[in-house]
């Protein structure tokens, strides 16, 4: 396939997934050519041939937009979730704890894995760096690069953000060990034991299983599988619960895949700093997003120091590091010393190898690659989907991230389905394990990180026949 097919095809997949809707404006000729480094004639070429199959239309002075959009995408799910309202105490982890261990074995098919392929990551240039960073490293390392961490990285996480119109001090980044600690220190810097948390209703099963360990209590907040968190909802329940936080992710959530406008970020902010409660942001998938530029936190609405944004590179580049870090805001103070008492730094070689990598360069085209790959194969698998789950199957189409979430036909159980797709190999992510009330039990997660080949499709099969099987009943 030529380069300018190549790019055609990805087009065409973006307007057949529902990424580019009808009406929506292609980037100009020049951005495209940027942002896929190819030639502007390239990019012509793709537009052109776009045209001659009927999917973009020119505008005379304006550009090319969407004309057709395709026919044959399952519906997307609608409707916000309709969770309970009350403040229930958090027993799911027997649950995760048993659907993670059983997917965990290389040759189950992994749709059900929280993580992508660690084939999609650089990670032989990661070992140069890590060979650099330690070169650089002196002994005094060890303890210079204690808690808040190695300045260099820092420093490079800081210019990221300015980068994306954010503005983060160095001085501000706490490193921690993943996302999942920065999100640990966050809850435990503002909640106690017996306290009430907001979380989205469904949520990461971690989120669950943290509320859990400290004994606090879930609100769980209706959220619209597209557009997240109902705010007139979130009001209510902050108003009745007097909850000590809110734990929330903005940007391609967790399960769902719902991306917040900036609108509604910002009318977040506004709203819970009117309450003054807590935000513990989890903004993990923030750089895997399909559109033209990264979406923004709600940290970057940030006034009062109310949001603890917290972030990693785990899901964009290194996975296994066990690098993320945490902007606490007002609540830097707690979060590092908590940090100092728990596990008091982040490993200082792979600080050091994350920062010699920043700074050499090379992970804007790292990513570029790695979004295109999410988003043509999240295409393959809502094709799959669409072609092989029976009528009544409804699927998500996130624009960013790995996530498809797919709502079976109403009285199939998705943790029956889970139990018998793993008997055949094929591992997915059932709806309970994301619900403090283990609601959702229609719903199933499934991965797109992973490369798409025969198996997956034929799995995608299987999984569409054992739907079908238990329609029938
Ligand atoms: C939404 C979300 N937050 C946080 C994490 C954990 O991130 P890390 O591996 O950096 O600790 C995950 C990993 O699955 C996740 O899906």
């Amino acid at each position: 396939m030529k380069r300018y097919e190549a790019l055609a095809e990805e087009i065409a997949q973006s307007i057949r997934t529902g990424v580019l809707k009808l009406g929506d404006r292609l980037p100009s000729v020049r951005q495209t050519s940027t942002s896929r480094s190819v030639s502007p004639s390239t990019v012509f070429e793709a537009y052109y041939l776009l045209e001659a199959k009927g999917l973009i239309r020119a505008r005379v002075r304006s550009g090319y937009y969407v004309t057709a959009g395709a026919a044959s995408l399952p519906p997307e799910p609608e409707h916000t979730s309709t969770p309970s309202g009350e403040s229930t105490a958090v027993d799911i982890s027997n649950l995760v704890f048993e659907v993670l261990e059983s997917i965990k074995a290389r040759d189950v098919v992994p749709f059900g894995s929280a993580f992508p392929s660690p084939l999609l990551f650089p990670l032989q240039r990661l070992a140069r760096s890590m060979t650099s960073g330690l070169q650089a490293m002196d002994a005094w390392s060890a303890i210079d690069d204690l808690t808040p961490g190695n300045v260099n990285l820092r420093r490079q996480i800081a210019l990221r953000y300015l980068a994306d119109g954010m503005h983060v001090h160095a001085d501000e980044i706490i490193i921690t060990n993943g996302a999942l600690e920065a999100l640990n220190l966050s809850l435990m810097a503002v909640a106690r034991p017996g306290d009430s948390v907001i979380i989205e209703s469904p949520t990461f099963y971690a989120a669950l299983q943290a509320l859990e360990r400290i004994g606090l209590n879930a609100v769980e907040v209706p959220t619209h599988p597209r557009e997240g968190i109902h705010l007139e909802a979130l009001d209510t329940a902050i108003r009745r619960h007097r909850p000590k936080a809110c734990w929330l992710m903005t940007n391609f959530q967790n399960p769902l895949g719902s991306l917040m406008s900036d609108d509604r970020k910002q009318a977040l902010v506004a709203l819970l700093a009117r309450h003054e409660v807590a935000l513990i942001e989890d903004d993990v998938y923030g750089e895997l997003y399909f559109g033209h530029k990264r979406p923004v936190s709600a940290k970057a609405y940030d006034k009062s120091g109310l949001i603890m944004h917290c972030s990693s590179f785990s899901k964009s580049l290194a996975p296994g590091y066990r690098v993320g870090w945490v902007v606490p805001g007002r609540f830097s103070q707690d979060v590092s010393r908590l940090k100092l008492t728990t596990t008091l730094a982040a490993s200082a070689p792979a600080q050091a190898a994350l920062a010699d990598y920043l700074a050499k360069g090379g992970y804007d085209k790292h990513l570029r690659q790695l979004r295109h790959t999410l988003s043509v194969q999240q295409a393959a698998m809502v094709q799959a989907v669409v072609r092989h789950f029976p009528k009544g199957t409804k699927a998500t189409r996130p624009a960013g991230g790995y996530f498809l979430w797919v709502e079976l036909p109403d009285g199939v159980s998705a943790l029956d389905i889970y139990r018998q797709a793993l008997s055949l190999g094929i591992s997915v992510a059932p709806g309970p394990m994301f619900s403090a009330n283990r609601g959702f039990q229609h719903c199933i997660r499934l991965n797109y990180g992973h490369p798409w080949d025969a198996r997956a499709e034929s799995s995608v099969v299987t999984l569409g026949q054992l739907v079908a099987a238990a329609l029938r009943g």
